[in-house]
């Protein structure tokens, strides 16, 4: 197949709304990706933020093999052992008030259905949450999402939104009432520009939603399962939350996303209040179990704070010597941002990495991502992230 062929057959039959490189990809091994050509490239953007253990695992293979040949689909009215065994691994790796999960398919499905349970909750139908956020492009998220450019062209779908600043304690203060079911928020935005907050902000939506009876819903959709140098990116404060949201990570690259809650907020939603075909299918499950195994198997929680810090150093010194096209370097773990000074400089980075052999993403207009494989080889990372560097660099 030629990119040329690529184009033609995506333009009689696809709808119109991805754009895209022109790169055909067609196998990947560890953190490494081929297209039709046969090029090679080094994916430092880890399919988004999904691949956390690398492309085609043998330990996620083996197992989604091994279950396809099994059993892959019944109905969550029936038992299997995969989930099972997924929702206690769940509860064992996030913090102890949490024990509770129900598993979807997609992140943008955890939030709704976070949204859902928050409702159900409090009784309550508003929501804050925070400017330049992102959580999914269903109906229900595209009403807390805080970026307009997804939101404006259904407006006309959308309740109104409270959107405040993220890391401003002040305004969320002020757009919290009665009213509010819960404060949704990214405790590191990451399509918003690797945004970190500073220490305390966490906590203290926690304290605002507290005097205010409102839940606290945390979407670590990008930020769990390691990305940040902890299991879930709320432990780096220590803050409770009352829903939970996962995704990406969890399957590896296999479809598979959850929202988890406490006993207190379980015990306000009844039967049939909430439900899925696919989700939490067998096959999902066993995937999730073994991404969590190598995870933990393979310390990559740790491993993402220990490679993360580095890269996060190396970024900044080359922004030291670069204060002209560098404003600033943003991150944890392994979710890192360079943010360039010139947007439309930073506009063609990610077109000039393939050429030299590198998948990097721009987010928020002049926001350099990384976000590789949790278990990438050092001698991968490096020159990748040097490739890149010298791209912000070049002329
Ligand atoms: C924080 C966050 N929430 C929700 C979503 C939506 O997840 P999905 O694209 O799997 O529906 C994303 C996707 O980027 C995300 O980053």
């Amino acid at each position: 197949m030629k990119i040329e062929d690529a184009r033609e057959r995506e333009a009689a039959n696809f709808l119109p709304v991805v754009k895209r490189h022109p790169v055909a990809l067609v196998s990947g091994a560890g953190s490494r990706v081929r297209d039709v050509d046969g090029r090679e490239f080094v994916d430092l953007m880890a399919g988004w933020g999904v691949t956390c253990i690398g492309h085609c695992h043998p330990a996620l293979t083996d197992a989604i093999a091994q279950q396809a040949g099994r059993l892959m689909q019944t109905t969550n009215i029936f038992y299997t052992l995969p989930q099972l065994d997924l929702i206690e691994r769940l509860a064992e790796i996030t913090p102890p008030e949490i024990t509770r999960s129900f598993l979807v398919n997609s992140g943008t499905e955890a939030v709704d259905g976070a949204l859902k349970l928050a409702h159900r909750a409090t009784g309550r139908s508003q929501f804050v949450s925070t400017l330049n956020s992102f959580h999914g492009r269903s109906i229900g998220a595209l009403r807390v999402i805080g970026q307009d450019k997804h939101r404006k062209p259904y407006q006309g779908l959308l309740p109104e939104g409270r959107v405040v600043p993220f890391d401003d304690l002040d305004a969320a203060a002020a757009a919290m009432d009665r009213d509010c079911a819960a404060f949704i928020v990214e405790p590191v935005q990451g399509e918003g520009g690797v945004n970190v907050p500073t220490d305390g902000y966490l906590l203290g939506l926690r304290e605002i939603c507290d005097a205010n009876g409102a839940l606290l819903i945390a979407d670590e959709v990008q930020t769990g399962i390691g990305r940040t140098g902890r299991m879930l990116a709320l432990e780096h404060d220590g803050v409770k939350a009352d829903i939970v949201t996962l995704g990406k990570g969890l399957g590896g690259g296999f479809p598979i996303a959850a929202f988890l809650t406490t006993e207190a907020v379980a015990e306000t939603v009844a039967l049939g209040e909430h439900g899925t075909t696919f989700g939490g299918n067998a096959l999902a499950c066993a995937a999730a179990n073994a991404v969590l195994g190598v995870v933990v198997d393979e310390k990559l929680v740790e491993r993402s704070a220990a490679l993360g810090a580095k890269l996060i150093d190396h970024l900044r010194a080359f922004a030291e010597q670069h204060r002209d096209r560098v404003d600033t370097v943003r991150g944890r773990g392994l979710l890192c941002g360079l943010v360039m000074r010139d947007p439309q400089r930073a506009a063609g980075i990610a077109a000039r990495a393939l050429e030299v052999g590198v998948l990097v993403n721009v987010t928020a207009g002049n926001v350099v991502r990384f976000f590789p494989a949790l278990n990438i080889p050092e001698q991968d990372l490096w020159p990748a992230v040097d490739a890149v560097l010298a791209l912000v660099a070049d002329d």
